[in-house]
């Protein structure tokens, strides 16, 4: 069976690009894959982070992991900073990449404003999840579009350290979903759909009472042609709305541009309310039953304990390969 990794950052929360991007994928691959997905706390503290606020959204990814289908009789949920391969790995994969590579992450870039000075973990932050993809022997990561340089590096690290010393890691691949890979905002279709930006109308999150949702569909930027038709370079907020539309409904882009012929935006984005509405009910109520639960921390428990015993042996053998310890 392949194995799967991915991680999601316990920062805000999470919105509908994320969960057509990613947490889809979760869902579908855990039927026949062994699949690992962590919250990826080390990650978040790349940008300043108030500790109880942290907290408190590691368990608020952990429930929606659950809330959107991951099962964890199927697929090990843990929280990155409860397994400490993920930083120990991380620290011998920076000494294996180098910072001309770190400089070309568009990431690092827009993040760090392109400031003279920035923190160093800001910087460093894909040699990290190099190292969570790598510490388990990852054959497949499924993520959206804006993390594919990430992964890329991390094959070309991967590559060279099993080129540079015995063969050490399995190589990984990105695996990106054709509707959903890039959700737009949905004020501004040029950028993704981020937790970060300021409007929250630019993005719907998986908790969002309906409306908030109404408003934000019904503010989307459009165009001014008023005619439903799927062209991204043209008419990117109507595109990016029917793509969200398309996955969520289960129905063709072609089917939807059938379907709306002779009507107006008006009419598509009312539909679209209330298919996100019912799309995200159910996630919602789940999210509600399961977030203050004992059995979610148990759940977390028992997936860092299951996380280690697979990366434990992976870090051995990283450790023998560079000459690291005493050996055994
Ligand atoms: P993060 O937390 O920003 O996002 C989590 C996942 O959601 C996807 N995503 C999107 N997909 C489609 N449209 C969007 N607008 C959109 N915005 C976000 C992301 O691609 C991601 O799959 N660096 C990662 C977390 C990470 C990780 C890892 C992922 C750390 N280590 C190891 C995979 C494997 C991140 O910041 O994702």
């Amino acid at each position: 069976m392949k194995r799967v990794f991915s991680g999601v950052q316990p920062t805000g929360n999470i919105h509908l690009g994320n969960y057509l991007g990613a947490l889809r994928q979760f869902v579908e691959l855990q039927e026949d894959h062994e699949c690992i997905y962590c919250i990826v706390d080390e990650h978040a503290i790349t940008v300043p982070q108030d500790p109880k606020e942290l907290r408190k959204h590691i368990l608020d990814v952990a429930s929606l992991y659950l809330a959107v289908g991951v099962d964890p009789k199927k697929s090990i949920v843990f929280v990155q900073s409860d397994v400490p391969g993920h930083a120990e790995l991380g620290w011998v994969l920076n000494c294996n990449c180098y910072t001309g590579e770190l400089s070309r992450m568009t990431q690092f870039k827009a993040k760090s404003h392109n400031k003279e000075s920035a923190p160093t973990g800001l910087f460093t932050y894909p040699v990290l999840m190099a190292a969570d993809i790598l510490l388990y022997d990852t054959d497949i990561v499924p993520v959206g579009n804006d993390q594919k340089q990430h992964i890329e590096l991390c094959r070309d690290i991967a590559i060279r350290v099993n080129n540079t010393k015995k063969k050490t890691f399995v190589v990984p691949e990105g695996r990106y979903l054709k509707e959903g890979a890039r959700i737009m905002a949905l004020d501004d279709p040029t950028q993704k759909m981020s937790k970060s930006a300021p409007n929250i109308h630019s993005r719907i999150s998986l908790l969002d009472d309906p409306a908030k949702i109404k408003k934000s569909i019904m503010k989307a930027t459009t165009d001014s042609e008023g005619v439903i038709r799927f062209d991204p370079e043209n008419k990117p907020g109507v595109s990016n709305l029917m793509n969200i539309y398309s996955v969520l409904a289960g129905v063709s882009l072609e089917q939807i541009e059938k379907d709306y012929e002779g009507k107006g935006y008006g009419d598509f984005k009312k539909d679209l309310v209330e298919i996100t509405v019912n799309a995200l009910a159910p996630i919602k109520a789940r999210y509600e039953e399961i977030r203050y639960s004992d059995e979610l921390i148990d759940i977390l428990k028992d997936g860092a304990a299951r996380a280690n015993a697979i990366a434990k042996p992976v870090m051995q053998r990283v450790k023998d390969n560079f000459g690291l310890g005493l050996g055994r």
